[in-house]
């Protein structure tokens, strides 16, 4: 999960990185309170998760609550490549007398981490890294050490800071390293980590990006999450455990195992070319367990895409028997009503599937088509998205 600026900035604070005082505004009469409260030059900075908001116009000074008012009322609803600006931060000027860079991450490749740190920080730091890679300090970070004194101590002399600032530096990044390890973030970056004119070393801007499969031990983390911005039924999926990715189609699946469901898009997708062009509305892996309960919440999320025309219900049983999963099918009918309202095609093989087929043809729902391959049922699904579109 990657997170806002000023979300990244409160753990940095909250690990003791030093941060400027900031306030998140979501009005212009925000901003401008936030302003008078913070006193003197102000920041107003987009709060988007995309790169690039300096160059777009979505970092602006302003001298006083009158020009931050002005200037979040620019910002607010401006768009970043694609990325509408709700919230703005208004944060404290610094007097910026040199820009650094510096980030942490996972090496997936290395299985390892990694150290990025440069003194040639800012903006411009990815024209940089391609024109000039050796200005860009690359150092491996092991896991078990993390970046202690003397790890610290090596980044910043490989990154080539002076010998009075060089210490200073290295103070902040064993700190960020905290941020890393304590919040299990796959990414903290800071560009600029800056100096200003007293000689003190600060992060100016902050991303951080957290391992979602390490959310059981912050449960501090769940509010951090956006839903606002997520999509209304992947945020249902999500609040009901299921695996759902919403993709630009109108063939709804249902599937069990990542792998059957990945081919059940591609057949579908195969089978709809030939019917006007249809598409599989999404991805959706039930798992193992395809009780009647998940079964439903699985079938609610995709009758609930207004694009979908018809469902494929493409299911394998292994341990969780057909006689199981064709149970759950017909119960999740019942348990939706009249909420299910588009055609349903099944396909199930596998564990005892006479008996799941004899319980799905004895239910005879009037929107259920039992077809026996996978290929055929990809068919008839897409003909019915077809024909309903
Ligand atoms: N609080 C501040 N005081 C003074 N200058 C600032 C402050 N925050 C940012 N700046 C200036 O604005 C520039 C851009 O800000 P910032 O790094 O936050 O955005 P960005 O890098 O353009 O966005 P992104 O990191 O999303 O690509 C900084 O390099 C710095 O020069
Ligand atoms: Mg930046």
């Amino acid at each position: 999960m990657d997170l806002f600026e000023y979300q990244a900035r409160d753990l940095f604070a909250k690990h003791g990185v030093p941060v400027l005082d900031a306030v998140v505004a979501q009005t212009p009469e925000e901003a401008r309170e936030a302003a008078q409260k913070l006193g003197g030059v102000v920041v107003v900075k987009s709060q988007v998760k995309m790169g690039g908001r300096g160059k777009a116009g979505g970092v602006k000074v302003a001298k006083n609550p009158d020009e931050a008012e002005a200037r979040a009322n620019d910002i607010l609803g401006l768009d970043i490549k694609g990325h509408i600006t709700k919230k703005v931060m208004i944060a404290q000027g610094a007097d910026i007398a040199e820009e650094y860079y510096f980030s942490v991450l996972l090496d997936r490749a290395n299985r390892s981490y990694l150290a990025m740190c440069s003194v040639e920080g800012g903006m411009e730091i990815e024209q940089l890294a391609e024109e000039r890679p050796e200005a860009l300090a690359k150092v491996p970070v092991d896991a078990i050490h993390g970046i202690d004194e003397a790890k610290a101590k090596e980044i910043v002399e490989t990154a080539g800071f002076d010998a009075e600032t060089a210490p200073k530096v290295a103070a902040v990044l064993i700190k960020l390293w905290d941020v890393f390890k304590n919040e299990d973030a796959t990414l903290v970056e800071v560009n600029p980590l800056v100096k200003v004119a007293s000689g003190d070393i600060i992060a100016l801007d902050g991303k951080v990006s957290l391992d979602e499969n390490a959310e059981f031990r912050h449960e501090d983390h769940a509010a951090l999450a956006d839903n606002e911005s997520a999509d209304p039924l992947e945020l249902k999926a999500k609040q009901n455990d299921l695996n759902y990715v919403k993709l630009d189609g109108e063939v709804g699946i249902i599937g069990n195992g990542a792998g059957l469901v990945m081919s059940t898009l591609d057949v579908v997708a195969y089978a709809g070319e030939k019917h006007g062009g249809v598409k599989p509305a999404n991805f959706l892996d039930i798992g193992g367990g395809a009780s009647a309960e998940v079964m439903a919440n699985g079938l609610d999320v995709i009758l609930g895409d207004e694009q979908v025309k018809s469902v494929f219900v493409n299911v394998f049983g292994g341990i969780t028997a057909c006689d199981k999963v064709a149970d759950g099918i017909v119960k999740a009918l019942g348990i939706l009503g009249d909420e299910a309202s588009k055609p349903l095609v099944v396909r199930l093989d596998g564990n005892n599937v006479e008996e799941g087929r004899r319980i799905i043809e004895e239910a005879a729902h009037p929107l259920v088509t039992l077809v026996g391959t996978m290929d055929d049922a990809a068919d008839k699904a897409a003909e019915l998205a077809a024909a309903a579109k």
